[in-house]
């Protein structure tokens, strides 16, 4: 057969085409992917009120000592150890406007020295001006960099590119303001860079090196762990901040992100509210379901989001201490809110919602309504107790659905307090 020349290159731009999908496809979801409900493995979820010791334990006992059980095999079997030491910082305000968004808000620019290095991080804020006190805060890391999150032509490039407010829909920034709530972010690169071959020498990791340490050691904190010990740091700050009720904020995140403000949520108290979208394996999603990605799958592209010690829990979720109700119920008796999407099975929607559900007993200590009464809703139909969770039709993202869920769950809970 002779082709035209104009065939010929059709022809090969259609199979460079087709190696490219199948190739990206395989990068998502590798064969052994499972997306079968009658496939998933029955297991045991360990015990959550039964201590190391084998005794069941009460309200006393948790908030006495079971909790920091719990918190140490996390520590330990997943994210690793956040360093104790507390870095010297001196925070500096590099740009303010009292009339940003057309006079609705106040923006700051705080970047914050760490160390004696100097290492810095750059904090964007915008508080309501409409206010008649210290506002509630929403504070969640971005991936593309803070000038991702609004058009805002102010908003400082630091050592990004990409197009102003290219990610503007998935913070709702406007929406926020206007209904009286603030909303502070940091670019995770910034604290850690998500670079994929990461060797833990360029981001806030060397700061608390021992002597000749290069990386951290198998039980200390990867790029998760760092992210969160970020957000801890942003709060220190907000405490600072006349205008930010640091009583009342809430950590918010989406993906990768989310597993991160599970992470900082469980880490610290100070955060009043955790909300997690779409966090999936290694976030809200039970590990033992086997169901969408699994901890196999994260190792080779982004083990350094997690700890050394947890590589040895490949193919064995059944031998790992916890699983991630374990994690969720770490926020009791806080606001909790889980959220996943009908299409994003690679992060098994009902494995984050049964993982809320089995959370629900340590709500319960506190006489606190959970959700181990419900059954996973239907697709946008949201349930609120003390937790919240909903499953919105459509993809992998934060959508303007999903905030406003988020915002009537803090109007509920935050606004009260
Ligand atoms: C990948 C990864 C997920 C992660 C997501 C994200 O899909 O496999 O675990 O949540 O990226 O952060 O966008």
């Amino acid at each position: 057969m002779v082709m035209s020349r104009s065939a010929e290159a059709l022809s090969i731009v259609v199979v460079v085409f087709l190696i490219f999908s199948v190739s990206l496809a395989e990068a998502k979801e590798p064969a052994d992917t499972n997306y079968d409900e009658s496939k998933v493995p029955e297991y045991d979820l360990p015990a959550l009120l039964v201590d190391d010791a084998d005794k069941t334990v009460g309200r006393e006992e948790w908030l006495g000592y079971r909790r920091d059980e719990v918190l140490r095999l996390f520590e330990d079997s997943v994210y690793g150890k956040t360093p104790e030491q507390r870095l010297k910082v001196r925070y500096e305000l590099v740009e303010e406007d009292r009339n940003a968004l057309e006079g609705r808000a106040t923006r700051k620019q705080v970047a914050a020295f760490f160390g004696e290095s100097g290492y810095r991080i750059d904090v964007l804020l915008y508080v309501p001006n409409d206010a008649s006190g210290p506002s509630p805060a929403f504070l969640g890391l971005n991936f593309n960099g803070n000038h991702s999150v609004h058009g805002d032509d102010a908003i400082l490039k630091r050592g990004t590119s990409g197009k102003r407010g290219a990610y503007s829909g998935r913070w709702q920034l406007e929406t926020l303001i206007k209904r009286g709530y603030a909303l502070a972010t940091v670019h995770r690169d910034q604290i850690d860079p998500d670079n994929y071959r990461n060797d833990f020498s360029d981001g806030i990791h060397p700061l608390f090196y021992k002597k000749n340490q290069v990386v951290p050691e198998s039980g200390q904190w990867g790029s998760i762990g760092a992210w969160a010990w970020g957000l801890s740091r942003v709060l220190d700050w907000l405490e600072t901040e006349a205008l930010v009720d640091a009583s009342r904020v809430a950590v918010i995140g989406h993906s990768r992100l989310g597993k991160t403000a599970l992470w900082a949520g469980a880490q610290d108290r100070r955060f009043a509210m955790v909300v997690s979208n779409d966090s999936g394996c290694g976030g809200a999603a039970l590990y033992r379901r086997c169901y969408g990605e699994r901890i196999h799958h994260m190792i080779k592209p982004v083990g350094y989001w997690f700890c050394k010690n947890h590589h040895q829990y490949q193919q064995r979720e059944h031998e790992l201490p916890v699983d991630q109700h374990m994690l969720l119920s770490l926020v009791a008796p806080r606001p909790l809110y889980v959220a996943s999407a009908t299409n994003d099975r690679w992060a098994d929607p009902k494995g984050e919602f049964l993982a809320a559900k089995y959370a629900s007993p340590v709500y319960e200590l506190f006489e606190l309504e959970g959700l181990s009464d419900y059954q996973q809703p239907s697709p946008d139909e949201p349930i609120h107790t003390r937790i919240g969770y909903h499953l919105r039709a459509g993809k992998h993202d934060v959508t303007e659905f999903d905030w406003k869920q988020y915002l009537a769950f803090a109007d509920q809970h935050l606004q009260s307090n």
